[in-house]
């Protein structure tokens, strides 16, 4: 049986996965809820909506669709808000998909409190909550994750992940910041931001980790254990980095597995942009886009690297959003819209569930965190793998 869900957020990003969620086959019914109307219309006026969608399942706030009969919320909002609306989401009953991360706010303190709370609402709730991480489902770290099943790796050694994204780089920062406070919400922030600023509170890139943490997190299976990390102070008093202590952070962890982890979290950077990782074992190897072990260097195409998806569903895809159904992100958005949907169809566990999501987000807060104190080693919090059933 199908499954009702409603895309809460359908802005830039939240508009890219629309027609993903809508067509998948095991979407029975969906809803839509945006503050800003006009951003809904452009998707229920689609005639290929029509047999999915109603007009009552058109909300005007996350407060209306909380009090709807759907099943599922995918939170695609702005990056403050992500965190304090899955908590609300799951409290009204709503099984949660949040666009990463699961929170961004200048406090490490009050990003590590949300995780705990996240948590513990998954734990008290039952239901399940996922993160809708793109790097997770990029080619290189499925590929990663099954020679890491199959024992390739050996022991882990070492692994680096690096998010590189200058604010004037193609994607543009300043362009982005602007777009997301140009709307009530945004406003909202400002005066929190504002609130931050009175307290001296101090922001920094490693308080948006997850694209650099997760591939090395979730290919081991391991989780940060304790960090040391460093900043690098903006040199050109930037406005955008007015409110950040650094505007680059590097960070060395120890893990769970003894291995090494060196995460790369840069906004100051001349560099196209850039999201990868490495991972380096006692047996095998994988660096950019290659696997090796001591004798053979095997560089690796995208389709033998990426896994498959049912066919159906593909299929479903393809009709609704064209031949490049995989959408962004290293093809990643197709995969994380099947995953979520799947697993709340199934009542199974979510492969980036709320245990695997706050490893991702907590390694950035405490490095931060470490990164301020000028590179004191300190313990990161871990809450456990997700139960097995
Ligand atoms: N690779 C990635 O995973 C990736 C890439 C880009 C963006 N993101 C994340 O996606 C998020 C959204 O980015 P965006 O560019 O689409 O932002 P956006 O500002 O374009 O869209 C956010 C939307 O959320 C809506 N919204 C906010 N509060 C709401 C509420 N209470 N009820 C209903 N609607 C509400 C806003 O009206 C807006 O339309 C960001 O937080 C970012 O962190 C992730």
């Amino acid at each position: 049986m199908g499954i009702s869900l409603g895309l809460v957020g359908l802005g830039a990003f939240g508009s890219e996965f629309a027609d993903l969620f809508m067509s998948h086959p095991l979407v029975d019914r969906i809803g839509l809820c945006d503050l800003q109307p006009e951003r809904m219309r452009r998707f229920a006026d689609k005639p290929e909506w029509q047999a999915k969608l109603s007009p009552n399942d058109l909300h005007p706030s996350l407060d209306a669709i909380c009090d709807s009969d759907l099943d599922a919320l995918v939170i695609i909002t702005q990056h403050w808000l992500h965190a304090p609306q899955a908590v609300q989401a799951l409290e009204a009953g709503k099984h949660v998909y949040s666009a990463v991360p699961v929170i961004s706010i200048p406090d490490a303190d009050e990003i590590l409190e949300w995780c705990n709370r996240l948590v513990r609402t998954v734990e008290t709730t039952g239901l399940h909550y996922m993160l809708g991480e793109t790097t997770y489902y990029r080619p290189e770290t499925m590929y990663c994750r099954k020679r890491a099943a199959g024992g390739d790796f050996g022991h882990f050694v070492y692994a680096e992940g690096e998010y590189l994204h200058d604010v004037d780089a193609h994607c543009n920062l300043r362009d982005v910041r602007q777009h997301r406070l140009a709307s009530g919400a945004g406003a909202e922030w400002l005066a929190m931001e504002e609130a931050y600023r009175a307290r001296g509170v101090k922001n920094g890139p490693m308080h948006y980790p997850t694209h650099s943490t997760s591939g090395p997190i979730s290919v081991m299976g391991a989780h940060p254990v304790s960090v040391v990390a460093w900043g690098y102070e903006n040199r050109t008093n930037d406005p955008y980095f007015a409110d950040s202590a650094f505007s680059n952070e590097t960070a060395l962890f120890l893990m769970s597995n003894g291995a090494t982890m060196r995460i790369c979290e840069y906004r100051d950077i001349g560099h196209p942009e850039r999201e990868i990782f490495r991972v380096y074992g006692t047996e095998g190897s994988f660096e950019n886009g290659t696997w090796t072990d001591r004798y053979t260097t095997t560089p690796l195409t995208v389709e033998e690297m990426r896994e498959p998806l049912p066919e159906e569903v593909a299929a479903a895809f393809e009709a609704t959003a064209g031949e490049s159904y995989y959408g962004g992100h290293g093809g990643s958005h197709a995969f994380l819209v099947h995953e979520f949907v799947d697993a709340i169809a199934h009542d199974r566990m979510p492969a980036i569930n709320v245990w695997e999501s706050v490893r991702y987000m907590a390694a950035g807060a405490v490095a931060h965190k470490s990164a301020l104190q000028g590179g004191e080693r300190l313990d990161v919090p871990d809450w456990g793998d997700a139960p097995t059933k």
